[in-house]
């Protein structure tokens, strides 16, 4: 099987051929001879990982699920996804890890990971042997998964540097909320400040020296704190793409909280320069009815992993965004940071791509998305997106539905 067209390799686009022997790229030559070609006008790219993803299984199957979730990540040229654990019930055993495993594997369209659930009872052997990487809660969100006693947490240190995982923190200080009714999104971002975000970073300074990640960095003074700390860190969409003034309501209640024009102008500034590792979509699906019963009430967070690539190859199509910062942060450095073999169109890496054609745009609409929640947050702006996703070699993606069989695999635990 090969693959030809312009293809981003080694830091440039370059007219090659891409020879693919199970499921691996096998060699990339100028021209390559063989029976099966696939031929791409356009461009190819790596395709995505996505380190943050909500795909609500087990026990909240109405808002989501692997099946939907993944096929809206194929869809959107995300290859691998890594799902979060506050689900019903949580991810934060050893056996429901396997369980988990074992109920979601032949739903998967693209590989996956699986994040367990940290708290100060946790045990860390045994979900290091069964999870890819680790989550912490260090304030509540939605789900029941925050660390309660973070100083009893500190006594796992060892525990948890012997186990040498990735481990991302949602941080907020729970210290810095304020409970009190919300009755719009700007009460919303009131009752979780940026304080709560940079009293979360100083939490988890007491855990350096582990792989720490911050997961959806939101606030200027967030990056601030960010700095020197030598944490990985994520940025998501909706922080990038909206802020506080939009006119969603409920919709665009998410945590941590979308933000002021200055936060969203200063994660540009740090995704642009390098200072934030990763984009990560914190794909959170929740049901129309959900989000329209009253602003306080609604749960918070928005769907989004269909619509990262599109988002962020519209800006490098309009020349805003360099090729080489999508690259990275989508697909190298993700890959890089969880060691997976992905993310790079070179030979002994999974043959996972996209061919996107930059001159044609189109308008996001729910209703051509494939989330089981069936809104977008970003309805009716512009995105590119993938004309095909190649998964191993196969694609899995023709004119926006999926095609074939799941076959994606748990990346397992050795990450
Ligand atoms: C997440 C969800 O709905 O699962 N919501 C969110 O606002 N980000 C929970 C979380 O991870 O905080
Ligand atoms: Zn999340």
């Amino acid at each position: 099987m090969i693959i030809e067209g312009r293809a981003y390799v080694r830091g440039s686009l370059q007219d090659c051929c891409i020879g693919v022997e199970n499921g691996r790229i096998a060699e990339i030559k100028r021209t390559l001879k063989g029976d099966e070609k696939l031929r791409f006008g356009g461009i190819i790219l790596p395709a995505g990982i996505d380190l943050h993803v909500h795909f609500r299984e087990p026990g909240l199957t109405r808002k989501e699920d692997f099946l939907s979730g993944t096929t809206a990540a194929a869809c959107g040229g995300i290859t691998c996804a890594f799902d979060m654990p506050n689900t019903l019930p949580p991810a934060t055993t050893p056996e429901r890890m396997e369980e988990k495993v074992a109920a979601v594997e032949r739903k998967a369209f693209v590989d996956f990971g699986l994040y367990a659930g940290l708290t100060e009872e946790s045990d860390i052997d045994g979900l290091a042997e069964t999870a890819t990487a680790f989550k912490m809660y260090l304030a509540a969100s939605e789900g029941d998964l925050a660390v309660g006693d973070f100083s009893k947490l500190l006594g796992l240190k060892e525990e948890l540097s012997a186990a040498g995982k990735f481990i991302s923190i949602h941080c907020e200080d729970p210290g810095h909320i304020r409970d009190g009714e919300a009755k719009r999104l700007e009460d919303h971002l009131a009752s979780r400040p940026d304080s709560a975000e940079v009293g979360g970073i100083e939490m988890a300074e007491r855990l350096k020296g582990l792989r720490i990640h911050v997961a959806h960095i939101s606030s200027e003074r967030g990056l601030t704190s960010l700095a020197g700390t030598g944490f990985t860190s994520e940025v998501t969409p909706h922080h990038l793409f909206l802020n506080v003034n939009c006119d969603l309501g409920a919709f665009a209640k998410v945590n941590p909280p979308l933000r002021h024009k200055h936060d969203q102008n200063a994660l540009w500034r740090a995704f642009a320069d390098g200072r934030i590792d990763v984009v990560a979509s914190d794909h959170a699906p929740h049901t129309v009815d959900e989000k329209e019963a009253g602003f306080d009430s609604a749960p918070a967070g928005m769907p989004g992993v269909e619509t990262t690539i599109p988002l962020l190859l519209e800006r490098v199509r309009r020349g805003s965004l360099p090729l080489e910062r999508f690259v990275s942060t989508v697909c190298e450095r993700p890959a890089e940071m969880l060691s997976l073999k992905k993310g790079r169109i070179e030979v002994g890496y999974d043959a996972d791509m996209i061919a996107v054609d930059l001159k044609r745009p189109r308008r996001i609409r729910a209703d051509d998305l494939h989330s089981k929640c069936g809104w977008t947050p970003f309805e009716g702006m512009s995105g590119v997106f993938p004309q095909t996703t190649i998964f191993r070699g196969e694609q899995i993606v023709r004119d926006g539905t999926v095609i074939g069989k799941p076959s994606g695999r748990y990346v397992g635990a050795k990450h």
